[in-house]
């Protein structure tokens, strides 16, 4: 799975597990970014529609929630073996990617243009292109030369940027097969079916996805943009914002989505790092049904471990803090369910989460409660 800031990696097996317990069978991820929670909905067994603005986590979205058993994984690994068997290229990826800039070394960014070259040539479906897709970005991810962000390579080269680059298979994910998107949400919204639950987890601040993985972008569109700067950046960066980006409209969009969502159940990420007061987040979802939230504190991305880089990769400085707190809201029409599903959470579902605060709460009242070994009650 690729880096990325905001990815849900350990919140997914909490998620995972409220989605089993609680009354509902399908459900919409509406920022799905790298499909990571929509992968353990559907493990949850829930059928799952996977949105997202980004072209990439469409492939993503192919690849590991529409991809099913039809789909023949004999045919994918001989496609794989013959496009990792092909000679390479110095295209539009080596040139930008490795020469003018310093994400990949040339060896591998010859055969990302060679094999990205192929898969436009061949006569694809959708759920086979996205499948290829994701295998050469998850490649491709594993010899960059980043800390998680494109918005600056290294100094020097990462370690893992001297590997190869090597194609997997993506694993398939089990349960039933859901459907794909991109769309705005806030447009989405208005045409979205009937679904019983929709996941929430749009960006908290001003730093934009497309931005901030531009490459990729770039790398799924194969449309050899104009780009400016040191990291190269689509000439489009500079026009492509989202609404929740912009502190002047992002709770205007995320007010405005919630009271449009038709669906009964709400799950919804936020983090403290964001635009948002917490206070102001759960008020408006309490206006949706009975209300429950958790607080858990971890550790930031891995870009904030190693610290602040200019342009050329040069540390210049250290950040604020170290963890953050990502809080995780529950709505829905039934208080009897929503309690019997959030008291099945067992303490090792938050394992390796850290002083976690629960509480639940009814309409608009919340009582703090201190989380301990024994369980969310006592
Ligand atoms: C916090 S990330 C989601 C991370 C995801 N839950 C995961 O675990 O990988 C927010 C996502 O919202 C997407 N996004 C931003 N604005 C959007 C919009 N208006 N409609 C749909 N997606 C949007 C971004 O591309 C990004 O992938």
């Amino acid at each position: 799975m690729v880096k990325y800031i905001g990815s849900k990696r350990v919140l997914v097996p909490v998620i995972e597990k409220l989605a089993r317990q609680l009354p509902v069978r399908t459900v919409c991820d509406l920022f799905a970014g790298t499909t990571r929670v929509s992968q353990g909905l559907r493990r949850a067994g829930l059928s799952v529609h996977c949105n997202d603005l980004a072209a990439y986590s469409e492939a993503l979205g192919f690849a590991y929630i529409a991809a099913d058993e039809t789909l023949d994984r004999a045919r994918i690994r001989e496609l794989l073996d013959h496009l990792s068997g092909l000679p390479p290229e110095h295209g539009y990826f080596t040139e930008t990617f490795c020469i003018q800039s310093r994400f990949f070394q040339p060896h591998n960014g010859m055969r990302v243009d060679a094999i990205r070259n192929e898969i436009e040539r061949l006569d694809l479906s959708p759920v086979e292109r996205g499948v290829l897709l994701t295998s050469l970005m998850e490649a491709a991810d594993r010899v960059d030369s980043t800390c998680g962000l494109q918005m600056a390579y290294l100094k020097r080269w990462a370690a893992r940027s001297f590997n190869d680059l090597e194609l997997r298979e993506p694993k398939p994910v089990p349960g039933p097969a859901g459907t794909v998107s991109r769309r705005d949400a806030n447009e989405l919204v208005g045409s979205l079916g009937d679904f019983d639950c929709a996941y929430l987890d749009p960006p908290y601040n001003q730093h934009s996805y497309f931005s901030n993985y531009h490459i990729w972008e770039t790398l799924m569109r194969w449309d050899a943009p104009e780009h400016y700067g040191v990291a190269c950046k689509r000439v489009d960066c500079k026009t492509t914002k989202s609404a929740y980006n912009l502190r002047r409209s992002a709770w205007q969009a995320f007010s405005s989505l919630i009271e449009r969502l038709p669906t009964p159940w709400m799950i919804v990420s936020f983090n403290n790092e964001g635009f948002h007061d917490p206070d102001d987040v759960a008020a408006l979802l309490s206006e949706k049904g009975c209300l429950w939230s958790v607080a858990i504190d971890f550790k930031r991305y891995v870009g904030a471990q190693i610290g602040i880089f200019n342009p050329s990769g040069e540390k210049v400085g250290q950040v604020s803090h170290l963890r953050n707190r990502e809080l995780l809201f529950v709505v829905g029409p039934d208080q009897a369910a929503l309690d019997a599903a959030v008291h099945g959470l067992a303490p090792t579902d938050t394992a390796d989460v850290q002083q976690a605060l629960f509480w639940s709460s009814s309409q608009a009242t919340q009582r703090a409660r201190r989380y301990s070994h024994s369980g969310p009650n006592s």
